[in-house]
């Protein structure tokens, strides 16, 4: 088979009942997938299934470790099972989050460049198998991952066991596309060599030791589509906002028109300010992220942007084909690296990344909150939105200036939960203007942030509360801690925050 190169693999042809055989109650498995792309289809739904079936003498329920959000639904179809005790990093799943809400779920929300480190380092239990999506196997065992790396090099370098699922609706043509580096352990680790977007520093595919396959499963299903909106008018708008500050920080002198590289973040917005970019003043972009949408391969295409590193490419099923046909010209221009490199502090702060990520709210002072609706309900996850606006050269949020038909202010007196702390934030953006929070005070932010980024309809309540917060309390950081989060519970008992 030309997938399998190595001929005493063959033998390991099973189907996915057979390989979920390897999986017990209690144990840690590492699956692939990194937002919907390049996720095990097979295991996930077979794994539920015997969950399903599980009685309380002989109960069945894992620990699930992935890259990030799985596709197909199969966080929820896991979740739904009770096969999910323990979940971690990030997901996107509407029936996991109920789950991880009710408690049922026990969620650990990372940063996603930390959970190999903690697995390398035992902080977290040792992956007892590893699953993983690939395109081929070469003659040597090694595995060629398909449309994300995400942490599977990582998995498959700790796992006692692993199952290959070989898809074989991917191109073979995606060989090559890869570059696999992991760090050395703590105490023996050297600088990573890596100093531009472009540059490779690994190998093409994950190494293992053969005997550790246990098993290969065949599949042919393709990524789930990804989901994202088109841009509208309030995220063209901040678009809009941001192509135009990047403009000025061209004319200052502070970047050249090809800027300095650039990190999207998920979701609708993100993707609409990339799309905003193809008929900006720029050219020759490159892009140093964790994940490609649809407006990135746009960006290529354009030649606005010349060259995408990522951890994972996450299309729709228009953009996808496009991807899929003409493959070869992509080829060097994309590399797919694990997530642990994509947003490892050392390369973010030395290539200095321009940063684009969502907030859900954001407060007077520029604190951000991007996981927590009204300060208690998991959304997704913080992602790598903190790696990458901790280090970056600059950090800048993005989200409407209201959610809800208006009844909700995304700028509050003060974030319900703080993901990225003012420390973190340079510029905030929402349809209203943007707010360059660079070498200002507090009592500087906020009288911006107000200005400029809170909706009409918000702007003399925030108003009204900073200045008696500076009459009545003073200080740094002036609040009024017993009114402080008056708009959250107004919004959870009346169902509006004014
Ligand atoms: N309070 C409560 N809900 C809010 C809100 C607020 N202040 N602001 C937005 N929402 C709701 C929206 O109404 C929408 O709800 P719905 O799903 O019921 O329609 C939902 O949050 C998503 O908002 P949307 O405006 O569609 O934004 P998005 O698709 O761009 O997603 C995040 C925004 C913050 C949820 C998403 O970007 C995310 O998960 N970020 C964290 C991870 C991350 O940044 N990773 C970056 C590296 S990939």
């Amino acid at each position: 088979m030309e997938r399998i190169q190595r001929a005493d693999l063959l033998r390991r042809i099973c189907s996915a009942e057979q390989a979920a055989q390897f999986v017990s109650h209690g144990k840690t498995v590492g699956m692939s997938g990194f937002t919907k792309a390049g996720d095990v289809k097979a295991l996930p739904k077979t794994l539920a299934e015997r969950a399903a079936k599980a009685t309380r003498d002989e109960a069945f329920s894992i620990t699930v470790i992935t890259g990030a959000s799985l596709g197909h639904n199969s966080d929820g179809v896991m979740a739904g099972a009770g096969l999910l005790a323990r979940r971690l990093p990030f997901q996107v799943d509407t029936l996991l989050r109920r789950k991880i809400n009710e408690g049922e779920v026990m969620y650990l929300d990372q940063h996603l460049s930390e959970t190999a480190e903690q697995l390398r380092s035992g902080h977290l239990p040792p992956i007892d198998v590893a699953i993983i999506e690939a395109v081929a196997i070469l003659d040597d065992g090694s595995i060629v991952p398909t449309m994300s790396v995400g942490n599977s090099a990582s998995f498959v370098s700790q796992a006692k066991r692993v199952i290959v699922e070989l898809n074989t609706s991917v191109p073979l043509a995606l060989v090559g596309m890869h570059d696999i580096y992991l760090p050395e352990p703590v105490g023996q680790r050297q600088p990573i060599p890596l100093t531009h977007a472009a540059q490779r520093i690994g190998q093409t595919s994950i190494k293992v030791d053969p005997a550790k396959i246990v098993g290969i499963v065949i599949t042919d299903q393709a990524d789930s589509p990804s989901s994202v909106q088109a841009p509208d008018l309030e995220t063209s708008a901040i678009a809009h906002h941001i192509v135009g500050f990047l403009s000025s920080e061209v004319e200052k002198g502070r970047m050249s028109d090809s800027l300095l590289p650039l990190q999207v973040g998920i979701g609708s917005i993100a993707n609409a300010v990339m799309h905003g970019l193809i008929d900006s003043p720029f050219n020759e972009l490159t892009m140093y992220s964790e994940v490609l949408q649809d407006s990135a391969i746009a960006l290529l295409d354009s030649g606005t942007v010349s060259f995408a590193s990522t951890s994972s490419v996450t299309l729709s099923e228009a953009v996808y084909q496009r991807f899929v046909s003409g493959i070869e010209q992509y080829r060097d221009k994309i590399v797919l690296r694990p997530q642990e490199i994509s947003n490892h502090p050392e390369i973010i702060r030395r290539l200095g990344i321009i940063c684009l990520n969502t907030a859900l709210e954001f407060d007077i002072y520029g604190n951000v909150n991007s996981t927590h609706v009204c300060g208690t309900h998991m959304m997704n996850g913080i992602g790598g939105s903190g790696d990458f606006a901790r280090n970056g050269q600059l950090s800048i949020f993005v989200t409407k200036s209201i959610a809800k038909g208006g009844q909700i202010s995304s700028v509050v007196p003060m974030v319900s939960h703080v993901d990225h702390s003012e420390h973190d934030v340079d510029v905030v953006v929402t349809e209203c203007g943007l707010a360059d929070l660079r070498g200002l005070a507090p009592r500087e932010r906020a009288a911006l942030i107000i200005e400029k980024c809170a909706h009409p309809d918000y702007r003399d309540a925030l108003r009204d509360y900073v200045s008696r917060a500076q009459k009545q309390r003073g200080g740094q950081t002036p609040h009024l801690l017993e009114e402080a989060f008056s708009w959250h519970t107004r919004f959870h008992t009346t169902g509006n925050m004014l």
